[in-house]
């Protein structure tokens, strides 16, 4: 009986054992999960080179959980001295991808160059000011830096400031 006892006690410790170790691993396995890519780690900061996009290429970049939209201007697209970025000679359209009226991402449509929110209609023009529908105003511009031919998001750099001047 005594040995049956500390049997059962041995298989129950190795159980537990084997649990504990599963634990752990699928614990470090999450954590790893959460933690933010080196590019992000610096206090919500990140770099985009710029230098290889093509002319009329949007690209879409997780910002602090946010997409942010990157448009390469190409010479048919109107200026938009308010709003436009120049950087490495080229110009730019930089904003937050999330529709001013309540919140969707909406889309990229090269054939007629605008964004266009799937919710309510809306439209926004290559340089993200609203032209139709319910939004209120332009797609908002995330806070930058000019490093260069590099974008650095997260910081407010003199050309940040520039077109987004701070309210008094
Ligand atoms: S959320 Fe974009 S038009 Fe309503």
């Amino acid at each position: 009986m005594a040995v049956e006892t500390s049997r059962r006690d041995f298989i129950g410790m190795a159980f537990g054992g084997f649990a504990a170790a599963g634990g752990v691993i699928a614990l470090g396995a999450m954590k790893k999960t959460w933690d933010p890519l080196p590019s992000v780690q610096s206090a919500g900061f990140i770099t985009v080179d710029l230098s290889s996009m093509r002319e009329g290429e949007v690209q879409t970049i997780q910002w602090r959980g946010k997409p942010i939209f990157i448009l390469k201007k190409s010479a048919d697209m109107p200026k938009n001295e308010k709003r436009d970025i120049v950087a490495g000679g080229s110009r730019y359209a930089v904003m937050i991808g999330l529709c001013t009226h309540l919140g969707c991402i909406p889309t990229w449509t090269p054939s007629t160059k605008q964004f266009k929110c799937a919710c309510h209609g809306g439209e926004f023009d290559a340089s993200g000011v609203n032209t139709f529908g319910p939004p209120p105003r332009p797609m908002d511009i995330p806070p930058f830096k000019i490093d260069g031919a590099k974008l650095v998001l997260g910081e407010e750099g003199p050309e940040y400031k520039k077109l987004v001047p701070k309210k008094a």
